[in-house]
């Protein structure tokens, strides 16, 4: 890993290119370097060597167990951290987000959104806005079944619902409306497909984060991209603060909040106090972790669980008939019945077990040497958990390829003991997996109790194709029926 490229091992790898090769940027083919090696032999293995040495950044790879264990107990502190990558730092305000640099400010952060943001206490306060959300999607979806089979893109839909829930929690105030006419218009689609950029993580990989001698180059590329969209997120969430500290200011303002207190409310006035600590970056970082975090793994998550559940006819009825045993068919499904749902929590887990919106836990990075497995650490190695090959491990669950919602209803240990890390773990472990539960299990489950569901593609004969390796890549277009015995509730919505 931290090993010396050799010589020959450079020379072979020249000499083993094909001569007609296109050159690379400096200009050079191979069979040019390969007739002059004599000559500029010497300089190129040094640069490589060189550019190796500086750039490297050692890694660990981790896809065992008990080796993750060993890093998220003995030593979840000296891996809190998350590599500062160079890339990053206009986007995450200066490594001043929640899931940014370790230390005391981030200590402050976590605390303060442990009790202000991510209590069980705001948890059961939304459970209103949430139920308000589901109504207004579940009321569009019975409306426009009037007008015929329409095919619904789950994906968009999902995120929709999510991306609301999130602005009524921080703002007060939805930001997509599920009136037809709005959803069918191409301007709600651009305005969701510019949201859905503005606001997924940053999945491009920047080469000078790693080799930064090659820095310019990702600055005039990846980077300048990622700064394009910083910029736009940022004077979204600059225009949002603003309307709330004006809200008489026509130009900017926010209609009134349909919460008691939203988060924004509890910020400005911690701002007031302490403002130092609570700058406006330092906001908008937060408001922009709910609605990255927030959004994107919830909604690939869902559309993967209903893609299982198109595909397993016999999984969705035991969850329905669950749903119709604990909440009968007179009125919808709310937050305070879910914990009698255990097979539809069942259906989730094991959704995250094979399809984790993750495949590699976010990068940590250690602070100083450690000892993993009997081998010595050095401090500044970026540590990647392979979260795929855990769950998919047979040493840890039998038949590991097949969908089983049922394993985590026979056994409380499936979630124990490392084998299920779907929200990570230790000190950066996702703040908000209760939250995420709640939107999943509230949403899915009144869609199952309102809807008979159909593929819109069917020409898999009712199954959806769940094998592709990037959740995020499958598009899931649905037929949502009104289901008959619920007509009565749907219309008085
Ligand atoms: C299905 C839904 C979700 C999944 C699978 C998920 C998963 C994760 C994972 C794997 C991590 C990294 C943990 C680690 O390094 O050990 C993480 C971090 C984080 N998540 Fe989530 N998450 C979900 C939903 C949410 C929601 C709804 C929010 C906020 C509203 C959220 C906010 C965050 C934040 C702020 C961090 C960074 C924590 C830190 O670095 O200290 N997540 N999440």
């Amino acid at each position: 890993m931290v090993e010396e490229v050799t010589r020959e091992e450079i020379s072979k790898a020249i000499f083993d290119l094909a001569n007609d090769k296109a050159p690379g940027s400096d200009g050079f083919n191979p069979l040019f370097l390969k007739k002059a090696w004599q000559i500029v032999g010497d300089d190129i293995v040094k640069a490589i060597q060189n550019f190796f040495r500086s750039g490297l950044r050692p890694t660990l790879v981790l896809s065992s167990r008990s080796v993750i264990q060993e890093c998220f107990t003995k030593n979840d502190i000296i891996f809190a951290n998350r590599p500062l990558l160079p890339s990053r730092k206009i986007s995450t305000y200066n490594f001043t987000t929640l899931g940014g640099q370790y230390g005391n400010h981030w200590r402050n952060l976590r605390r303060f959104s442990a009790l202000e943001i991510f209590s069980a206490n705001r948890l059961q306060m939304s459970s209103n806005v949430r139920a308000e959300e589901l109504r207004f999607v579940v009321k569009y979806l019975f409306k426009s079944s009037f007008k015929g089979a329409q095919k619904v893109d789950v994906k968009a839909f999902l995120y929709m619902l999510d991306f609301n829930i999130m602005m009524k929690m921080i703002v007060g105030e939805r930001w997509f409306h599920f009136e037809e006419e709005e959803m069918d218009m191409d301007m709600s689609k651009a305005k969701l497909d510019e949201f859905m950029k503005m606001f997924s993580p940053p999945m491009m990989a920047a080469l000078g984060d790693y080799l930064p001698f090659l820095r310019w180059l990702t600055y005039f590329g990846v980077e300048k991209k990622m700064l394009k969209v910083h910029r736009k997120r940022d004077a979204f969430l600059h225009t949002l603060l603003d309307a709330y500290r004006n809200p008489n200011d026509q130009s900017t303002s926010v209609p009134n909040s349909e919460i008691n207190q939203t988060i924004l409310d509890v910020m400005l006035k911690l701002q007031e106090s302490e403002p130092e600590f609570y700058t406006d970056d330092v906001i908008k970082g937060i408001m922009q972790s709910m609605l990255i975090a927030g959004t994107h793994t919830t909604v690939v998550t869902m559309s993967s669980i209903i893609s299982q559940l198109i595909s397993h006819p016999e999984v969705f009825k035991k969850a329905r008939d669950e749903i119709d045993k604990h909440v009968g068919q007179s009125r919808l499904l709310n937050d305070a019945e879910l914990s009698k749902l255990s097979y539809l929590h069942c259906i989730i887990n094991e959704t995250l077990r094979l399809h984790s919106s993750q495949t590699l836990l976010a990068p940590r990075e250690s602070s100083e040497e450690c000892t993993i497995a009997g081998y010595k650490i050095p401090p500044g190695t970026q540590l990647l958990v392979n979260v795929w090959a855990v769950h998919m491990d047979p040493e840890s669950w039998k038949d590991p390829d097949s969908f089983k919602p049922k394993r985590f209803l026979e056994s409380k240990e499936e979630k124990r003991g490392y084998k299920f890390i779907p929200f990570g773990s230790g000190r950066r472990q996702c703040p908000e997996e209760s939250l995420a539960m709640r939107v999943m299990a509230l949403s899915l489950g009144t869609l199952i109790q309102c809807f008979e569901w159909e593929n819109a593609e069917d020409e898999n004969n009712g199954a959806i194709k769940t094998n592709s390796k990037k959740a995020e890549d499958r598009s899931v277009k649905i037929i949502f029926r009104p289901r008959e015995s619920l007509t009565k509730v749907l219309r008085l919505l």
